[in-house]
């Protein structure tokens, strides 16, 4: 068997799986969740999620990865036979969210041309968002041309190169983000806003926050997809997994809420509450140029703001397209290039109606959603809690939670909070999940019977 590379040192490790987990999941779907599933009370689930199932599951996949030292579709496997279907369920999720993440990807191309050529004000116009997505080809033409740098960039395997200016733009979104939120949180009416995001409101708590909040999770750090037992096959044993996993989480967490204080108090300052927190996938790019707009400066901050972050959409993007290719490569029994050809026919065949959903085709739905929200439904929502949910079955009775805590104190490492591991892994995570997903299953039949929500 070839010998694994591995990454240097403990920082190396925690910045790649932290650059592969921060992306448009933090800044442009996360604030748009929060906006719609009631604010604070979003943002406490979803806190509450993060240190309990976020951390026991990627605790999890990473020890398993480096116990086995091999991807998702052969970790399974080697650990028991029985479980190879596991690693393959977990393989589809990335092929699934690569198309309409591109679709977005796009977006953000668009939206930085537009502040870099000068025009940002007249993005701050309302319609401005929904005339660009209603067009047919524009918004195609910027999903392809995303697709197309990300698979460029696989195919000469320059993602070095790439890893390496984002290693810099990373902390530039970061203090740009702050200095933005910081903005927008002083603005006038903004305080009400503030208020929203902070202060949970019971009223505002349903199943469907907890399903939002789970599958943004699962999203936002890349887990239940096999990405992290990947990562984990390269960490090297005498690293900790215990505060690797810390880490990663409060940099993939405080990201997102940072985006979220730039863009839902900015909702009350200068848009429309009432229409505006329902908006969903367009939010980012409805508030954002108004914001830029009022704030000095606002053009260049603007367009570097959208350079940053489709930076962090790259480096994602293409550690997606990476996961599909490797996974073609290997069942197809293909080259590279034919391997890199058969996925991006896939994304065409996934994106083009995720871009057309959202304009031309807004009125074609399935269950009720758009294609850009039933592709993401079907990941977040359905696939992901399922693989989560075989992966605690798997660890917590198959395997049982001992040999990853083994795994985890290596070399005479305390695992501090193994309990926790043990309890979320045995029970807790596969209860939560069961009970979430019968319900959001129950709600999908009880729409389509009677045409109103149970929930
Ligand atoms: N976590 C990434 C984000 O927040 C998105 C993502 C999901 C991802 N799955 C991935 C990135 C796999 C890299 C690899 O945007």
């Amino acid at each position: 068997m070839e010998k694994r590379s591995s990454f240097t040192g403990k920082i190396g490790f925690i910045m790649a799986a932290a650059g592969s987990a921060v992306g448009l999941g933090n800044i442009w779907r996360f604030p748009y969740l929060a906006a719609q599933y009631g604010g604070g009370m979003f943002l406490l689930v979803y806190l509450c999620l993060a240190v309990t199932f976020g951390f026991a599951l990627m605790a999890a996949e990473i020890a398993i990865g480096r116990k086995t030292g091999l991807s998702a579709i052969e970790a399974f496997g080697k650990l028991n036979k029985k479980w190879t279907f596991l690693g393959y369920i977990a393989a589809i999720v990335p092929a699934i969210i690569l198309p309409y993440y591109s679709v977005i990807g796009g977006w953000v191309a668009k939206y930085l041309w537009v502040f870099v050529s000068g025009s940002g004000n007249a993005a701050a116009n309302s319609e401005y968002f929904e005339t660009f997505i209603g067009a047919a080809q524009e918004p195609l033409a910027w999903f392809a041309l995303f697709i197309g740098a990300t698979a460029l960039i696989v195919l000469f395997g320059v993602e070095k190169g790439i890893e390496k200016v984002s290693k810099i733009m990373m902390p530039v979104l970061v203090v740009l983000s702050v200095g933005i939120a910081v903005y927008a949180v002083c603005m006038e009416g903004a305080m009400e806003g503030v208020k929203y995001y902070f202060v949970p409101n019971f009223e505002h708590f349903s199943v469907k926050t907890v399903l939002a909040a789970m599958g943004q999770l699962f999203y936002s750090m890349s887990l239940a997809m096999g990405i992290m037992i990947t990562y984990g096959s390269y960490m090297k044993k005498e690293n900790s997994i215990e505060s690797s996993v810390g880490h990663i989480e409060i940099f993939d967490t405080g990201i997102a809420f940072i985006a979220g204080l730039m863009i839902i108090p900015a909702i009350y300052a200068v848009g429309n509450p009432n229409t505006d927190l329902k908006t969903g996938p367009g939010l980012m790019f409805v508030i954002l140029p108004k914001l830029f707009a009022q704030m000095p400066g606002g053009q260049i901050i603007g367009a570097a703001f959208f350079l940053m972050v489709l930076f962090a959409a790259l480096t994602s993007s293409i550690s997606l397209m990476e996961t599909v290719v490797s996974v073609f490569m290997d069942k197809f029994r293909c080259g590279r290039k034919i391997a890199c050809v058969l996925v991006l026919v896939l994304c065409a065949i996934l994106g083009i109606p995720s871009s057309f959903g959202n304009g031309i085709w807004a009125s074609v739905t399935i269950i009720g959603l758009t294609f850009l929200d039933f592709f993401d439904f079907i990941s977040n929502s359905v696939l992901m809690p399922i693989v989560a949910f075989f992966t605690c079955i798997f660890v917590g009775y198959v395997i049982k939670p001992q040999s990853l805590v083994d795994e985890i104190e290596t070399g005479n490492m305390k695992f501090k909070k193994r309990g926790l591991f043990t309890i979320v892994i045995k029970y807790f995570a596969p209860i939560c999940i069961v009970a979430i997903l019968a319900s959001s299953v129950f709600d999908v039949i009880y729409k389509l019977i009677t045409g109103s929500s149970w929930l």
